[in-house]
C-alpha cells in the first residue's frame, strides 16, 4: 500500500498538502457559480439530512467543490478515486483537514489499493453512491449476485467477512445511486435489461447540460491539455488521428484543428463517420491512419481500438494517448509482449520499440486529462456537478416511487441549470410571446 496519512476515516498522501488544496478548490468554485447557488439552498433546506452518500469519482478541485456541497445539504459523505491516476493529492488532504470527510485516494496507488479505497467507500454502507464508471455500483451488483470471485481482491476479502443478513443490507440500504460518464451508463443500461439492476440510478451522463458540454468542452479542452503537458509538442502542423465521434471525439478533433492539426477521425458508426466527413475532417480506418498519424487519441468507450497490427504500421515516433473511460482502448498488453520497454523518458511518457521503431504512449494509457493535466476546466464542471448535486436529492426524494431501472434528470431541472449557467455568464435570451407561443402549438395556421 502506498500510504502515508492512513485512519480509520481517511487514506491519503500528505495532511500537509491541504493548504494548496484549499487555494486550488477556491480557484475553482469561482468558476462555478450554478454549485454554488445550490450549495446555499442545500444548506438551508438539508435535502440530503441524516444520509450517508459514498462517492468514487476523480478527485479534483471540482469534485471538492460538490463533495462540500453534498455536505452542506447534510449528507455524511465518504470519498475515493474512479482512477489510480486522476487524484489531487492537495485536495484529499484539504477534503479531510478543513471539511471532516472520509476520503481513500491517492494518485498513482495502485490495483489493491484503488479496491482498498473503494472497499473503504462501501464500508461507509451508503444510502446513496455516486459514481464514474460504476466501479462501486458494479462491486454492489457482485456482491448482491454473489459472484464474489469478480471482486477485487481487497473488496472480496472483507464482504467474505461479512454475514448474509449483512451482505444483503449493504447492497438492500443503497436508495438509489448517480453515474457520471457514458462507459458507467452503458453497463447501469445493460444491467437494467439483464433484470439485475438492484436499485435506481440516474444517469447524469445523460442530461443536456452534462454530454453537449462536459464531454465535449471539457474533454476537447483538457484532452489537449494533457497531451501538451504531458509531451511540450508543437500540435500545428502535426497529423493528429481521433478514434472516435461521439461527443469527447467532436470536442477533441475540433480543439486539434483549432491548434493547427491535420485532423483524421476513425468511426465504426456511418452516421457519426458522415457528421465528421461534413464537419471537414478526413475519416478512414484505423489501419489508415496509423502509416501518417503522429498523434493518436482514443474516445471510444471500446476496447482494443488501436491494436500491435496498427501499431506496427506506425510511423517513428508515434504517440499514443487515451481519453476514453478505461486504459482498454490501446491494447497496451499487445504492445507489452510486442515491444522491448518501456523506458520513462519524460513524466508520463513511456517508449516502447516495436520493429525497430519507438512508440509513445501517455500515461499508461489511462485517461490522459486527468493523469497528465487537472481535468475539465471548472466552468463546465460546474453543470456536471450541479447535476450531480441534482441526482442525488432526486433519488431520495422519489424513492417510493422510483423502479430499479436507469433515469434521467427531469428535463425541466436539466433547463433550469442551463438557465442558470446563461444567467450567471451574463447572457440574456428572448422569450416566446403569447403569439409565439400559440403558434409553435398550432397546427391550422398556414402561410
Ligand atoms: N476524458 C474524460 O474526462 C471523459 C469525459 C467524458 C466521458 N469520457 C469517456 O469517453 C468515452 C467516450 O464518451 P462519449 O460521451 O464521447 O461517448 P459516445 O458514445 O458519444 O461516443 C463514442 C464514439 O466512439 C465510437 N466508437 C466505438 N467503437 C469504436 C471503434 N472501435 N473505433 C472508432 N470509433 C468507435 C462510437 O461509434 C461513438 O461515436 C467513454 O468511455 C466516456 O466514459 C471521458
Amino acid at each position: 500500500m502506498t500510504t502515508t496519512t492512513k485512519a480509520e476515516t481517511h487514506d491519503i498522501k500528505d495532511l500537509t498538502l491541504a493548504a494548496e488544496g484549499r487555494r486550488r478548490t477556491e480557484w475553482a468554485e469561482r468558476s462555478m457559480p450554478v454549485l454554488r447557488q445550490l450549495r446555499e439552498r442545500f444548506a438551508k433546506e438539508k435535502p440530503l439530512a441524516g444520509r450517508r452518500l459514498s462517492a468514487c469519482l476523480h478527485v479534483t478541485t471540482e469534485t471538492a467543490n460538490l463533495m462540500v456541497t453534498l455536505q452542506a445539504g447534510g449528507a455524511d459523505v465518504a470519498l475515493c478515486a474512479s482512477n489510480p491516476l486522476s487524484t489531487q493529492d492537495d485536495v484529499a488532504a484539504h477534503l479531510v483537514r478543513d471539511h471532516g470527510l472520509k476520503v481513500f485516494a491517492i494518485k498513482g496507488e495502485d490495483h489493491t489499493s484503488y479496491y482498498e479505497h473503494i472497499r473503504a467507500a462501501l464500508a461507509h454502507r451508503p444510502d446513496v453512491t455516486m459514481d464514474d464508471g460504476a466501479d462501486l455500483v458494479g462491486s454492489l451488483h457482485m456482491i448482491a449476485l454473489n459472484r464474489l470471485d469478480d471482486l477485487a481482491p481487497p473488496v472480496r476479502r472483507w464482504v467474505e467477512t461479512l454475514s448474509v443478513a449483512e451482505r444483503k443490507a449493504l447492497v438492500g440500504g443503497v436508495i438509489g445511486s448517480t453515474e457520471e460518464t457514458t462507459t458507467g451508463v452503458i453497463r447501469l443500461k445493460a444491467m437494467a435489461k439483464d433484470g439485475v439492476l438492484q436499485f435506481p440510478v440516474v444517469a447524469v451522463n445523460d442530461s443536456d447540460t452534462k454530454h453537449l458540454f462536459d464531454n465535449r468542452y471539457g474533454t476537447g479542452q483538457s484532452t489537449l491539455d494533457g497531451i501538451l503537458r504531458a509531451t511540450n509538442m508543437l500540435v500545428a502542423g502535426s497529423t493528429v488521428v481521433v478514434a472516435g465521434y461521439g461527443w469527447c471525439g467532436r470536442g477533441f478533433a475540433m480543439r486539434a484543428r483549432g491548434a493547427g492539426a491535420n485532423v483524421l477521425v476513425t468511426e465504426i458508426d456511418p452516421l457519426k463517420a458522415l457528421e465528421a466527413q461534413m464537419d471537414g475532417f478526413r475519416v478512414c480506418t484505423m489501419a489508415e491512419a496509423a502509416r501518417v498519424g503522429d498523434i493518436f487519441v482514443t474516445l471510444t468507450g471500446n476496447i482494443e481500438v488501436i491494436r500491435v497490427e496498427h501499431m506496427r504500421a506506425m510511423k517513428d515516433g508515434a504517440i499514443l494517448a487515451n481519453s476514453g473511460h478505461f486504459n482498454v482502448e490501446i491494447d497496451l498488453e499487445g504492445l507489452k509482449q510486442a515491444a522491448n520497454g518501456p523506458v520513462q523518458v519524460r513524466e508520463f511518457v513511456e517508449e516502447f520499440q516495436l520493429d525497430g521503431k519507438r512508440i509513445f504512449v501517455l500515461a499508461d494509457g489511462r485517461l490522459i486529462n486527468l493523469a497528465a493535466a487537472e481535468g475539465h476546466p471548472a466552468s463546465v464542471m460546474d453543470m456536471s456537478f450541479a447535476n450531480q448535486a441534482l441526482a442525488a436529492e432526486f433519488v431520495l426524494k422519489n424513492a417510493a416511487t422510483l423502479k430499479k431501472d436507469v433515469y434521467r434528470i427531469p428535463a425541466d431541472l436539466d433547463r433550469e441549470i442551463a438557465r442558470l449557467k446563461l444567467q450567471a455568464m451574463g447572457v440574456g435570451i428572448d422569450t416566446l410571446s403569447p403569439a409565439q407561443h400559440k403558434y409553435l402549438a398550432s397546427w391550422d395556421m398556414g402561410t
